[in-house]
């Protein structure tokens, strides 16, 4: 059960007023909100444990280590991944899919193989790739969406073969709310041969998730979707495919000797965290993953199916709007045009109104283009919004609708 009330006091944010109106906060999709306890155990590391990690011999480097090391433990058991050393710490989902790409990909892929990806992909899902391909020449091939968001998993199985390597993928759709059949698409990866990459960046802080469940290769997440800090994230990703995969960055931390002739590397997780780490943002995720875990992701899960149930129907209420990405398997995003105003006019006329919303192509032009849309405006809803909350957003509209129809 969420206990709403007392939830929505664990953040401080969510409790002001933007122009006059109570701010009612529906952006999650593009950073959550904070809770206390988050913000306080930034705070109270700075204030008490400060230093830096792995290096020192004193007090303070020891506590900082514990607590950096605990926050990777914290971030394993949330994905069940098999080892802690399979967590690399990184800046958020972007850097986790880039360091496969230049890793793992620079390293195994061909000319003539290919990686197949699909048409609702974020930025951060095609252009590491494309930057890749452009160096090593293998394909990059699309899998599309149906009309109404889901992915089309029979287009998907034509386009596999023993040239696919890698299908990547993301588990929720950023625009669409598209929740993605990972295992199953593991199951079809596999067996071609291929590795089954996961963009978790926008799963995490709506359903459970269990790497070894899902059969994955390769998971990437960002924390400040999950409640946590900004600039720190995981790629979570099978030891055999680390141990053989080439450092990402060079420097400090990532290496057990180095000479001017040459060098070697440190054990994993550290080959891949290469200088001085986000050591509080870590903290403040491993937080993050205690408060979320202390409601219980089955139980968001839950009542976010509910909200976005009653946000649907009430927002499909509002004369002239079509929400976009009916997927039967969404998470709680709300993706929408008008017919009487662009988004951009929808988006800033609602936040008059103190209803924030991002308004735009989410970062997913490819996706845009399909859906013959230049942006949609998008209402994302994390486990502390209600149905108030909804009922404000609909009640802005009819006041967009005033103004322009
Ligand atoms: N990718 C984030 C979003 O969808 C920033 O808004």
């Amino acid at each position: 059960m969420i206990d709403l009330e007392r939830i929505r006091a664990d953040f401080p944010g969510l409790a002001q007023e933007v122009h006059g109106k109570p701010l009612v906060f529906l952006d999650n999709a593009a950073s959550a909100q904070k809770p206390r306890a988050v913000i306080d155990a930034v705070a109270h590391h700075y204030a008490h444990d400060y230093a830096n990690v792995h290096r020192g011999v004193h007090q303070l480097a020891e506590r900082a280590t514990d607590a950096y090391e605990g926050a990777r433990e914290k971030v394993r058991a949330f994905l069940n991944a098999p080892a802690r050393h399979e967590i690399v710490f990184v800046r958020g989902t972007t850097e986790a899919i880039n360091l496969v790409a230049a890793s793992w990909g620079r390293h195994s892929l061909r000319a003539g193989d290919e990686v197949v990806i699909t048409e609702m992909e974020h930025h951060a899902n095609i252009v590491p790739w494309q930057l890749m391909a452009e160096q090593i020449g293998f394909q990059i091939k699309v899998a599309p969406i149906l009309d109404d968001g889901s992915l089309d998993m029979e287009a998907l199985a034509a386009l596999l073969s023993e040239r696919t390597r890698l299908v990547a993928v993301t588990h929720m759709s950023n625009v669409l709310g598209t929740v993605n059949p990972i295992r199953e698409i593991v199951d079809m990866a596999h067996a071609h041969g291929a590795l089954c990459l996961v963009d978790g960046a926008q799963s995490v802080s709506h359903l459970p998730v269990d790497v070894q469940d899902l059969g994955c290769d390769f998971y990437a997440f960002s924390g400040h979707k999950l409640f946590g800090p900004t600039g720190i994230g995981v790629l979570w990703a099978r030891e055999e495919l680390l141990e053989a995969m080439p450092p990402y960055q060079g420097g400090g931390e990532m290496i057990r000797e180095v000479s001017f002739e040459r060098s070697t590397w440190a054990e994993l997780p550290y080959k891949f965290e290469a200088g001085t780490p986000h050591i509080v943002g870590a903290i403040g995720l491993g937080a993050a993953i205690d408060y979320v875990n202390g409601i219980g992701l089955a139980a968001i899960e839950a009542y976010e199916a509910e909200l976005l149930a009653y946000a649907t129907e009430v927002l499909n209420s509002v004369p002239g709007v079509r929400i976009i990405g009916t997927a039967p398997h969404k998470g709680s995003v709300l993706s929408f045009v008008m017919d009487c105003a662009h988004p951009h006019d929808i988006g800033t006329l609602l936040d008059a109104e103190g209803v924030a919303v991002r308004a735009g192509h989410h970062c997913a032009m490819p996706l845009m283009e399909r859906l013959g849309l230049p942006a949609t405006a998008r209402a994302s809803f994390a486990f502390y919004n209600t149905r108030e909350e909804a009922d404000a957003l609909v009640a802005a509209l009819h006041k967009v609708r005033e103004i322009f129809a």
